[in-house]
């Protein structure tokens, strides 16, 4: 039997799966094959090959795609978010430690089987960070990938070791074994900002009190934002975070010099946000109901992050400020999506 040659995605129906299957899909010239816990909305069925409705957790599943697909990339997308996390943090660690470690696994024997090693794009996060207090996260500006990485959530201690595991898969993985090895996973991460989609909401994250005005302004429900307003954190675009993994999958190895890049594009404070927000949608209400919580996790997350490096080693570029990014991207595509 020959297998054909796919990209697999996990996570697929999530925010940034949509995102990326449409932007595969309009070339067109990639075979995609899907894996999610829930099915795959419609507007995204037509452009995968095949899509499997199933967990990450169960290895028999991906013994059989590995049988059927010869999989050269992989964006392994799936995940529970920050504050979805700290409700259930066993289960967290279960889909988000273990279930990378089966995504790393299947990989691996992808590789071995058709003989080149397989990509490996990971979406990691700021998360990762835990910055100690307002002090120093006011006095150190943007905050490097080495910096900081005591996270204070479960979902950023997940992220920060599959970090790791990625990089032990592509450099260490078996090193006693006497098996020779054909080649191992091509591991690379991007430390994702908030992510403001206009197609899509989060659900579970902490970053989600942007989108979660904008869509509400544009759907003209009344919205309690659950962090101060003076809060800053990165954020960026989702086309740009698509566009983000597919320069980070495409990119020639040897001008890698780190696993995991900081990436982000603008960091407006919630007050900022909401004020682009009403010019577009005067009518928004939105109401300031602090939940002490969730504003500790995004007060440990940097207010800036260096991303020169991702800059320098792989031409991370994003097309769109602050500016942009409301006027040209979010405020006309969302006020198109609930006009229909
Ligand atoms: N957006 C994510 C969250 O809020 C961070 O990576 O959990």
């Amino acid at each position: 039997m020959i297998r054909k040659p796919v990209v697999f995605i996990t996570g697929a129906g999530g925010e940034i799966g949509h995102g990326l299957i449409a932007r595969l899909g309009q070339g067109g010239d990639r075979r995609i094959v899907t894996l999610d816990v829930n099915p795959l909305e419609g507007s995204l069925r037509h452009l995968v090959d095949r899509e499997f409705t199933g967990s990450i957790l169960d290895t028999a599943l991906l013994e059989r795609i590995l049988a059927e697909y010869e999989v050269e990339l992989v964006f392994h997308l799936a995940a529970l978010l920050s504050t979805r996390s700290e409700f259930t943090p066993t289960t967290a660690h279960h889909v988000n430690v273990e279930g990378t470690l089966n995504l790393l696994e299947f990989a691996q024997k992808e590789g071995e089987s058709h003989g080149r090693p397989v990509v490996f794009v990971y979406p990691s996060s700021i998360a990762v960070y835990g910055v100690p207090d307002t002090e120093v996260r006011a006095r150190t500006g943007k905050v490097q990938e080495d910096q900081f990485t005591h996270p204070t959530t479960m979902y950023g201690c997940n992220k920060l070791y599959c970090e790791e595991l990625g990089r032990y898969y592509a450099r260490h993985y078996k090193q006693l074994s006497a098996e020779p090895l054909a080649g191992r996973v091509d591991f690379r991460a991007v430390r994702f900002p908030g992510l403001i989609s206009a197609m899509t909401v989060p659900s579970g994250g902490t970053s989600d009190y942007a989108p979660e005005i904008i869509h509400a302004a544009a759907k003209r429900e009344p919205y309690a934002c659950f962090v101060r307003p003076d809060t800053r954190i990165p954020f960026m675009a989702m086309p740009d975070g698509v566009e983000a993994l597919l320069a980070l999958a495409e990119a020639p190895r040897e001008q890698l010099t780190r696993t995991a890049y900081n990436v982000a594009a603008f960091n407006p404070s919630a007050r900022e946000i909401l004020d682009v927000v009403k010019q577009a949608f005067p009518d928004a209400q939105i109401t300031w109901k602090n939940d002490a919580k969730r504003q500790g996790i995004v007060d440990s997350w940097p207010g800036d992050v260096d991303d020169s490096a991702a800059r320098r080693d792989w031409g991370f570029s994003p097309r769109y400020d602050f500016v942009r990014a409301f006027e040209e991207y979010l405020i006309p595509t969302i006020r198109r999506r609930y006009a229909s």
